[in-house]
């Protein structure tokens, strides 16, 4: 099986390397790769890049993932999340290749405290998740066989996310508040990864199990309980912190360019079911991200 891999130094992208790997023959492009062309704002080069590999399966784990940023650039985040993804859509039609996508809870409205369904309507509340929307009706136009795993709250040992920020701010400041009125499930892209492997190998056999569905780790938390938790582990594993106080407050009171849902919980049932996979909770990756953070000493 030939596999091409999109995105490749992103969080979701490095440990997609590792997890694809064992499937076949991997060929993994960035967007500043030299002997294809990754580049999601160069769609005539990448196009071609598709059309000499000729892959089995593409998997696309680039994405403009800026979300405040999107608000005042909303061209260049549409032409990586929704105009290169129809592209790869026709493209992996056209090859009969399975395409695999990653989008966003941010495709959601954010009421209520109800988990989304895959079945539920959707209504993006920033240019960001407007993006992802897009391509995921792209590819769902486009390219019968695939596989779009909404996601939310993607962290990694490697790369930019909330519990390093955090976890830096928390070294340097004796102060901080953090928002505790959004709800949604931190999910690692180590699992992500592994549950995207498994998931081609069901529909290498199962073509009926293509489709739309909600991957995240188990149980729901706040950015705030979220930080307090990573501060917690953080002490208890030896990371000295400045950090004294941590303050509760609402989104409200923390205004930033886009807007985002306060209610980010999607339902696994889907998932879980078709791929006879069992999701672990949300603490038990980022305890082992921090772990891995703490031997690689980064934080020290
Ligand atoms: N991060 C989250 O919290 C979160 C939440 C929900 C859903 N998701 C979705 O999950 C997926 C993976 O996210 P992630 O956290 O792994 O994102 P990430 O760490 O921000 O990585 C995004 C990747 O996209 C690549 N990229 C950006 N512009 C590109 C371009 N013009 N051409 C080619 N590649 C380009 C970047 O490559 P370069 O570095 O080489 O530019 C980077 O490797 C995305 O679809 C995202 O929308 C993420």
């Amino acid at each position: 099986m030939k596999i091409l891999l999109l995105g490749k130094n992103g969080q979701v992208g490095w440990e997609l390397q590792r997890a694809l790997s064992p499937l076949g023959t991997l060929t993994a492009l960035g967007s500043d790769s030299t002997d294809h062309c990754g580049d999601f704002t160069r769609p005539q080069d990448l196009t071609d890049s598709v059309r000499q590999l000729r892959p089995d399966v593409i998997v696309n784990a680039a994405a403009w993932t800026a979300v405040d940023k999107a608000e005042s650039e909303s061209e260049p985040a549409h032409q990586i999340n929704a105009t290169a993804v129809a592209m790869l859509a026709k493209e992996a039609h056209q090859l009969g290749a399975l395409l695999v996508h990653y989008s966003t809870d941010y495709v959601f409205p954010g009421e209520g405290d109800r988990p989304w369904q895959e079945s539920d309507a959707t209504g993006p509340q920033n240019v960001y998740g407007a993006s992802k929307l897009a391509g995921e009706q792209a590819i769902q136009r486009y390219c019968a066989k695939h596989l779009i795993f909404r996601t939310s709250w993607v962290y990694a040992s490697r790369g930019n996310n909330f519990a390093k920020t955090m976890l830096r701010l928390a070294a340097e400041r004796e102060e901080l508040s953090i928002i505790n009125d959004q709800f949604g499930a931190p999910t690692g892209a180590d699992l992500i990864a592994d549950c995207t492997a498994h998931a081609i190998r069901t529909v290498q056999h199962r073509a009926e199990a293509a489709g739309l569905y909600h991957l995240v780790a188990s149980g729901t938390t706040t950015w705030f309980d979220y930080a307090r938790f990573v501060f917690d582990e953080a002490r208890a594993s030896g990371i000295r912190l400045t950090l004294k106080n941590l303050h509760a407050v609402p989104t409200s009171s923390y205004p930033t360019p886009a807007r985002r849902p306060l209610n980010s919980r999607l339902a696994t049932d889907k998932f879980c079911t078709t791929f006879g996979l069992t999701l672990p909770d949300w603490q038990q990756g980022v305890r082992r991200m921090l772990q891995e953070l703490n031997d690689t000493q980064i934080l020290r």
